[in-house]
C-alpha cells in the first residue's frame, strides 16, 4: 500500500472470507446505484483481458464472476466501464503485449469515458520494478493488485468508489488503489465464479510452486506450493457435473506434488482416482505434470480410468542433463526416457506433449543435439517451444554465457521441424478410426489459426453447420453436424489428417 492512499475499511466489513468479499460486493452494487450509475435501464460493462497461462484464465473467470454480482455486464472490448488486465511475466514478450494495450486503453479513457476505471492485476504486478513503472507512466491506472489477493477485487473497487467520492469534495486527493501482497495468505473458497464455457471448466488443485527452475519467474510471483482441501476440490467438480459440465482441467504448475502440506495425506494419485468416479464427468484432463514428481500409481490410475484422457504434458525443457542439472530441474535425460516407457507401456496410445527451452545459458551444440536427440526418440505429439527469456530476479539470469540470438535462432528453427515431423507422423495414426470428441464450437478454428465459419446465425434451425471438436488427444477435428451438438461427446470418423488437425464426418 501507498503513503498517499488510505484503504478504507468500513467498521461493520466481516474479518473472514469470504463474508467480507461478499459483504464488499453489496456495498459496491449499492454506491453504483446510490450515485445512479447503475440501475435498470443503465447497466454498467467490464472487460477482463487475460494473459498467459490457464491459471491466470481460471482467476479471470473469478473476477468476473465478482463483478458480475456487483452488476456489471461482459463485453468483448475494451469500450468498458471497467477494464482489467491479467498479466503475465514469463517471458518478456508477455510482459511487452501488456505495455502494448495499456496504452491502448488509456486513450480510449482519456477520449471516450473519463469515469472508466482501469484495473492491472496478474503475475506481473508482483514485480515491485513493474508497479513502480506503472505508477510513474500510466497515472490514468485506478487500481493495481497482485495474484495474492485477486480475491478482493470487490474491496478495492469499492476503495476506489469510495476514493473518488471524496475527490469531489477535495480535487487534490489521490484515488488510485494499490494493494499488492507480497505473500500469499490462506486460500479463499467460495467466491462467485463466472465459467467461460458451459461444458468445459479448469479446477486448481494447487497454487504456487517450490521448484526454483533456475530459468523461472513463477515461485516468485506465485508464491509458494499450497494444495486446495480434496473436498473442496471435489465439491466443485460435483457442481460443475450437476451444472452439465463434461469435461475437468485440473490445474496447478506442479499437480504431481498435489496434497504437500496438508493434514490429509492425500497424493495426486488419490485425488485423480476419487475425482474420475464423478458422474457426469467424462474427461479428466491436468496440467502440468513435473517429471521428477510423475509417480507410479499415477501411471497406474491413469491407464485404469476411462475419464482420464490419454494425454499428458510433460515438460522437457532440455535433453541434456549438464543443462538440466543447471536449470534445477531434479531429473536427467535418462530419467525423462524411462518415464515415457513407462507410460507407453501402461497406455501405448498416450499422447505426449512438452515444452521446450532453446538457448539456456550455457547450451552448447552438444547439448541442443541431446534435446534434439530426446525428441526424435519420444516423438511428442506436440511441443511448446521457448527461446530462453532471461528474467530478471531468477538465478539464470546472472549465469554466464548467455547464447547470442542468431545461433539461438537456427537452434530453434531445428527443433521446430523434429517437432513438426513428429506431430504429423502421430497424429496420422488416428486416420480411418473412430473417436469420442467433444464437440467445442460452431465453426472450423484450428490449432493452426484457419478459420471457416460456419453458420452463425444465432437460431438453432436444426440444420447441419460446420463444427469443431476435440479429442481426447487434444487435437481438434473439423466435421459437419447440428450446432446444438456443442457441448455434447459425438463419435467421429477421422477421414483425414491435417498434420495439427484433422477432417471427420459424424458416426451415425
Ligand atoms: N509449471 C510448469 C510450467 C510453467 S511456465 C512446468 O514446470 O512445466 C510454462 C513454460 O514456460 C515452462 O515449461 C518453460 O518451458 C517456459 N518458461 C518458463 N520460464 C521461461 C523463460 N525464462 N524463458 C523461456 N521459457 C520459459
Ligand atoms: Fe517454473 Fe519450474 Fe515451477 Fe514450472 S516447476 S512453474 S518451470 S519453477
Ligand atoms: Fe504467466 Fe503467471 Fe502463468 S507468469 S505463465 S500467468 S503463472
Amino acid at each position: 500500500m501507498l503513503d498517499d492512499q488510505v484503504i478504507i475499511s468500513p467498521s461493520e466489513a466481516p474479518v473472514s472470507e469470504p463474508e467480507r468479499q461478499l459483504f464488499y460486493i453489496e456495498r459496491c452494487r449499492e454506491m453504483l446505484i446510490e450515485s445512479g450509475l447503475l440501475s435498470e435501464e443503465k447497466k454498467l460493462t467490464y472487460h477482463i483481458s487475460t494473459f498467459g497461462c490457464q491459471m491466470n484464465f481460471r482467476d479471470s473467470e473469478k473476477l468476473a464472476g465478482v463483478l458480475e454480482s456487483i452488476g456489471y455486464e461482459r463485453v468483448d472490448d475494451e469500450k468498458a466501464d471497467l477494464v482489467l488486465y491479467n498479466t503475465c511475466t514469463v517471458r518478456e514478450n508477455a510482459s511487452t503485449r501488456v505495455y502494448g494495450r495499456i496504452g491502448y486503453v488509456g486513450k480510449i479513457k482519456k477520449e471516450k469515458n473519463p469515469s472508466m476505471v482501469i484495473g492491472i492485476c496478474g503475475c506481473m504486478m508482483q514485480e515491485p520494478d513493474e508497479v513502480e513503472k506503472m505508477k510513474k507512466s500510466y497515472s490514468f491506472i485506478d487500481i493495481i493488485f497482485g495474484t495474492h489477493n485477486s480475491y478482493k477485487i470487490a474491496e478495492l473497487l469499492y476503495t476506489l468508489l469510495i476514493n473518488r467520492k471524496a475527490k469531489e469534495k477535495k480535487p487534490s486527493l489521490k484515488t488510485h488503489v494499490i494493494d499488492v501482497q507480497k505473500e500469499a495468505t490462506g486460500i479463499v473458497e467460495d467466491l462467485p465464479v463466472r465459467y467461460d464455457s458451459t461444458f468445459r471448466a479448469g479446477v486448481n488443485i494447487m497454487y504456487g510452486c517450490d521448484n526454483f527452475c533456475t530459468y523461472c519467474i513463477v515461485p516468485y510471483v506465485r508464491g509458494r506450493e499450497r494444495s486446495r482441501k480434496s473436498c473442496d476440490i471435489i465439491r466443485e467438480v460435483e457442481d460443475l457435473a450437476s451444472r452439465g459440465v463434461k469435461e475437468i482441467m485440473l490445474l496447478g504448475q506442479n499437480v504431481n506434488s498435489y496434497g504437500k502440506g496438508l493434514d490429509e495425506g492425500i497424493t495426486f494419485a488419490a485425488l485423480l482416482d476419487r475425482l474420475s468416479d464423478i458422474k457426469g464427468i467424462k474427461r479428466l484432463r491436468f496440467m502440468t505434470s513435473h517429471p521428477k514428481d510423475l509417480s507410479d500409481d499415477i501411471i497406474d490410475v491413469m491407464s485404469r480410468k476411462e475419464t482420464i484422457c490419454r494425454h499428458i504434458h510433460l515438460p522437457l525443457q532440455s535433453g541434456s542433463s549438464r543443462l538440466l542439472k543447471k536449470m534445477n530441474r531434479h531429473y536427467t535425460k535418462e530419467d525423462f526416457l524411462t518415464l515415457v516407457r513407462k507410460l507407453r507401456a501402461a497406455m501405448p496410445d498416450i499422447a505426449i506433449t512438452t515444452d521446450i527451452i532453446v538457448g539456456f545459458p550455457g547450451e552448447t551444440e552438444e547439448d541442443f543435439k541431446e534435446t534434439l536427440d530426446v525428441c526424435e526418440e519420444v516423438s511428442f505429439d506436440s511441443a511448446f517451444t521457448f527461446i530462453y527469456s532471461k528474467r530478471t530476479g531468477t538465478p539464470a539470469a546472472a549465469f554466464p554465457d548467455q547464447v547470442p540470438e542468431d545461433v539461438v535462432k537456427e537452434r530453434f528453427d531445428r527443433l521446430l521441424k523434429v517437432i513438426a515431423r513428429s506431430s504429423a507422423a502421430n497424429a496420422s495414426r488416428l486416420t480411418g478410426t473412430d473417436r469420442d470428441v467433444l464437440v467445442e464450437t460452431v465453426g472450423h478454428t484450428g490449432d493452426n489459426g484457419e478459420t471457416r465459419p460456419g453458420d452463425v446465425s444465432e437460431v438453432d434451425d436444426g440444420a447441419v453447420t460446420a463444427l469443431t471438436g476435440r479429442l481426447g488427444n487434444n487435437l481438434l477435428v473439423h466435421f459437419e453436424g447440428k450446432r446444438s451438438l456443442v457441448g455434447e461427446i459425438v463419435r467421429v470418423h477421422i477421414d483425414e489428417c491435417k498434420d495439427f488437425y484433422y477432417l471427420g464426418s459424424l458416426v451415425k
